[in-house]
């Protein structure tokens, strides 16, 4: 049996996503996005990569859900960028909005899908993607911490010169300002980085790192970033399909770890062919703990908004 992977929302994260998928021959690609052919023409051009690139991914583009039945799992990148004089509610319930409809549309198709929700405001896009498909949470996971932690690697090879293969990092917490980048499990070879760089560097890098996401839309003038975004799903992608039980950091419904329960939040967790399977709790210092406290209520704030506005119960 062929995997396959729904990509819903076929712009820049989803189709770079497609790229990857079939690239890597994980599974065959269903794009979806209410822009008529857009899919359908991005599609065509992935599949006539094939022959360069030498994969036999099968890849179909559409504008109904009836092509992404039977999916393994399900991309979520629908949803539209903040514009100017939008506030950060308009855009929530706008992206909510266009989450639930999604939703709705692949949880039908798709009952025994795994959603990956990479829309933001990622974490309340999560609770909306949960309550409407009504899957266990063991199927519905947001992709962030894979990007920020890629994001920290990055400065940390920069910084010590050294191979960006041989670092490793947490970041946990939300998607944004509350992120919370962990030295102390953050490594090089090994070593923890607060033994190889100075508190001011590492002051730096870790602002860098949670500053990430807007210091490519600042340069990139209209839109986001794709590409890292792009990868980080498909490593996530790939540990469940291939069942590798990769440790990633994820968006992952709480039921009590970290003190924190029925929210989003950024953790460590098992990825394999069940998708979620385990969430690994590690120790927090005070401090760490505190901060992981602050994004999880930054993100029940939203929750909050959603469910007076009917989103969520
Ligand atoms: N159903 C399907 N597709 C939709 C819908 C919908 N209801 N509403 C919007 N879309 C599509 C748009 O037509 C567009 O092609 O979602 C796509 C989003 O693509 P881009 O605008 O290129 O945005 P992208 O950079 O891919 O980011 C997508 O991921 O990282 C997050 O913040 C980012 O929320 C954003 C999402």
């Amino acid at each position: 049996m062929r995997n396959k992977v729904s990509v819903i929302g076929s712009g820049h994260v989803g189709a770079t996503t497609a790229l990857h998928v079939a690239q890597k021959e994980l599974a065959d690609v269903a794009l979806v996005d209410i822009i008529e052919g857009m899919p359908q023409g991005k599609a065509l051009d992935l599949l006539e990569a094939g022959p360069v690139e030498g994969y036999d991914s099968r890849l179909a583009g559409s504008n109904s859900y009836e092509s992404t039945a039977n999916s393994d799992i399900v991309v979520i990148t629908a949803g539209l960028p903040r514009k100017p004089g939008m506030s950060r509610d308009d855009l929530l319930l706008k992206n909510a909005g266009i989450v639930k409809q999604v939703t709705e549309n692949v949880a039908k198709y798709s009952p025994e899908a795994i959603l990956i929700v990479v829309s933001n405001p990622l974490d309340a896009m999560c609770q909306v993607a949960k309550h409407v498909s009504g899957f266990p949470r063991q199927r519905v996971l947001g992709m962030a911490g894979v990007l920020d932690s890629a994001r920290f690697r990055t400065f940390i090879a920069q910084e010590l010169k050294v191979s960006v293969e041989s670092t490793h990092a947490f970041v946990l917490g939300g998607h944004g300002d509350t992120m919370v980048p962990l030295a102390r499990y953050s490594t090089v070879a090994g070593i923890p980085i607060t033994e190889l760089i100075s508190k001011d560097r590492l002051e730096a890098i870790i602002q860098r790192t949670r500053d990430g996401g807007a210091e490519v839309v600042k340069l990139l003038k209209e839109g986001s970033a794709y590409y890292a975004p792009a990868v980080s799903v498909v490593e996530m992608v790939e540990s469940i399909l291939k069942d590798k039980k990769k440790i990633l950091p994820c968006a992952v419904y709480l039921e009590g770890e970290y003190g924190i329960s029925n929210l989003f939040v950024g953790v460590p967790a098992k990825l394999g062919r069940g998708g979620m399977e385990e969430v690994l709790q590690i120790n927090l210092t005070t401090d760490e703990k505190a901060q992981l406290q602050k994004s999880a209520a930054s993100v029940q704030e939203l929750t909050q908004v959603l469910m007076q506005n009917g989103y969520l119960k």
